[in-house]
């Protein structure tokens, strides 16, 4: 995917919240039609002013924000919510409707539709993120996974083509993190949804992401496909970050068999096929014999 065919992009915007502290250095970033494009960082690095700039919720002091090739600032706020959801980094901050379906129902509301259509969009953004049997909850009354899936349910019921997410399987358990992934991958992958995600877990990320970003103190210092990036340790460990586990699992076998196995393999699939081509199965089921003889 190259720049000339974005949908939404940053020029070189720089940010500051308080004068004379820079948060953000000249960070151009974009996403095509349909990409999955994460922002990898530690925290504090700026993940999250940059995704709020690229939702317009902030603006930044240097730089131009670009959505459908047209400057951000030309947008009314309802004609940008149609466009470019975001799911912000803690529930709390989004949520604020005595009920779910209130909540759910604020956006559309809001674009004066019909309390059918109202109805019809808040049912099928429930229906999206498995929460259709919580509509008449009070907000307090949710768990931390259901707040932040009634959340995605509230930017999903604008249908925008865009939608940025800040962490949304940060403070999830293995299975709510895993549930939201499979959602977002859905909905990238069945409704064509271009993803934005901030995030500094990297296990799950090269799974689904087309293309990263890493950040630094503010500053874009990689750019590329998920091979690509963890293919250069030091750009990783230099931001702060760590290798997916299961690369870090292949690095230590390549240390301790000498197996001349090709690159890092980011998933489990890719690395049974890379240690299958090194090393042949029958090979691999003697040594275990010995091992458990
Ligand atoms: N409202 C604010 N006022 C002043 N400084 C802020 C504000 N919000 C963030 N910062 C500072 O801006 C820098 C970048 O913060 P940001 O929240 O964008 O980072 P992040 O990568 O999202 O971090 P995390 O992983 O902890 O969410 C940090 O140094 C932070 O202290
Ligand atoms: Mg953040």
């Amino acid at each position: 995917m190259s720049k000339e065919n974005a949908i939404i992009r940053t020029e070189s915007v720089s940010f500051s919240y308080q004068e004379g502290t820079l948060v953000l250095f000249d960070a151009s970033v974009y996403a095509g039609p349909g990409e999955f494009v994460a922002m990898l960082a530690s925290n504090g690095s700026g993940k999250t002013t940059l995704l709020e700039i690229l939702a317009g919720l902030l603006k930044p002091q240097k730089g131009e924000v670009f959505v459908l090739n047209r400057n951000v600032n030309s947008y009314t706020t309802s004609e940008l919510y149609q466009e470019v959801g975001i799911v912000l980094q803690n529930p709390n901050d989004q949520l604020f409707a005595p009920t779910v379906h209130d909540d759910v129902a604020y956006g559309p509301r809001n674009l004066g539709l019909s309390e059918q259509e109202v109805a019809e969009r808040v049912e099928e953004a429930l229906q999206w993120v498995g929460a259709e049997h919580l509509s008449q909850r009070a907000i307090h009354q949710l768990s931390f996974g259901e707040r932040k899936r009634v959340c995605v349910a509230g930017v999903l019921a604008m249908r925008p083509g865009i939608l940025i997410l800040d962490e949304p399987t940060a403070g999830l358990d293995p299975a709510g993190e895993s549930l939201m992934m499979r959602l977002l991958n859905r909905l990238n992958q069945e409704n064509d949804m271009t993803m934005i995600m901030a995030t500094h877990s990297v296990d799950l990320l090269p799974l689904f992401a087309d293309r990263l970003y890493v950040l630094k103190n503010g500053k874009v210092v990689g750019h590329g496909t998920p091979d690509h990036i963890f293919a250069d340790h030091k750009l990783v460990t230099d931001a702060s970050l760590r290798l997916p586990y299961i690369s870090t699992l292949v690095h230590e076998l390549k240390n301790l068999d000498g197996a001349p196995i090709r690159g890092l393999p980011l998933t489990l699939i890719e690395a049974r096929r890379r240690i299958m081509d090194v090393i042949p199965a029958d090979v691999v089921i003697e040594r275990l014999k010995n091992e458990s003889s």
